[in-house]
């Protein structure tokens, strides 16, 4: 499948090494095509380069990574992406009282809000919830990582799913969109441990189960 990846910070740049071992197309949008990290990522990982609306267009799924104060510009920028799968893995944190917290909550989320921008689009909420590191590589990591998702649209989320296994993830269904709710505060729980309870980024949850 064809994927863009929006923005190529520490996430998009993680998931596009992560997916570079796959069999998938990557199309890299960014702001600045002719950059010269952006080129050198892009001849690591294979893609192509594109602007955001470019790399959007061509895609058939599309990951959103971007921070959350540049997101609803950039996002609505992309024009049109009706029919198309969006995954959203952005947390939508700020400084607040001096302290990094989510900035939308109990009665909606980032990824209702972002499905909101994109009418006609299947977003599914899921790759918030590690850091990028264990995006890029979690071949090591026994048992394999689970990674939730949340998505009105049972087809969108199937091919998530082909998409997160082929990443070295469980997926797992959370339910439909409202379940961002649930999703983005727990990303901040993996935050939490691993920038401000010392236990470092190489890690990520798992769902062990009774046999
Ligand atoms: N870092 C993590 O481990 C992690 C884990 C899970 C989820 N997340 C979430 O993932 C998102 C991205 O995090 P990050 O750490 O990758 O951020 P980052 O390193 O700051 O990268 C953000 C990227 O977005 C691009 N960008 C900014 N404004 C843009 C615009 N208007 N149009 C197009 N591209 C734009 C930036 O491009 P320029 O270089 O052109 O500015 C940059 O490539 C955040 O919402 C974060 O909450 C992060």
């Amino acid at each position: 499948m064809k994927i863009a990846i929006i923005g190529i910070g520490n996430v998009g740049s993680a998931l596009a090494r992560g997916l570079a071992k796959t069999s998938h197309r990557l199309v890299l949008g960014v702001r600045d095509p002719s950059d010269a990290a952006a080129k050198t990522l892009a001849a690591e990982v294979k893609a192509e380069l594109a602007t955001p609306a470019e790399g959007a267009k061509s895609a058939e799924l599309i990951i959103l990574a971007l921070p959350w104060d540049a997101a609803e510009a950039a996002v609505k920028a992309l024009g049109d992406l009706s029919g198309k799968t969006v995954i959203d893995c952005i947390n939508p944190l700020a400084m607040i009282g001096g302290s990094l917290a989510l900035t939308l909550g109990h009665t909606t989320s980032a990824g209702e809000t972002i499905a909101g921008w994109l009418p006609g689009a299947y977003v599914v909420k899921t790759l918030n919830q590690v850091g990028a590191e264990i995006m890029a590589d979690n071949a090591g990591i026994s048992p394999r990582p689970v990674m939730f998702m949340a998505g009105d649209h049972a087809e969108a989320k199937a091919k998530v799913a082909t998409v997160l296994a082929d990443l070295g993830f469980e997926p797992l269904d959370a339910g439909d969109i409202t379940k961002a709710r649930l999703l983005e505060p727990y990303g901040m729980v993996w935050i939490n441990q691993a920038m401000f309870r010392g236990k470092g980024r190489n890690w990520a949850f798992a769902a062990v189960e009774r046999t």
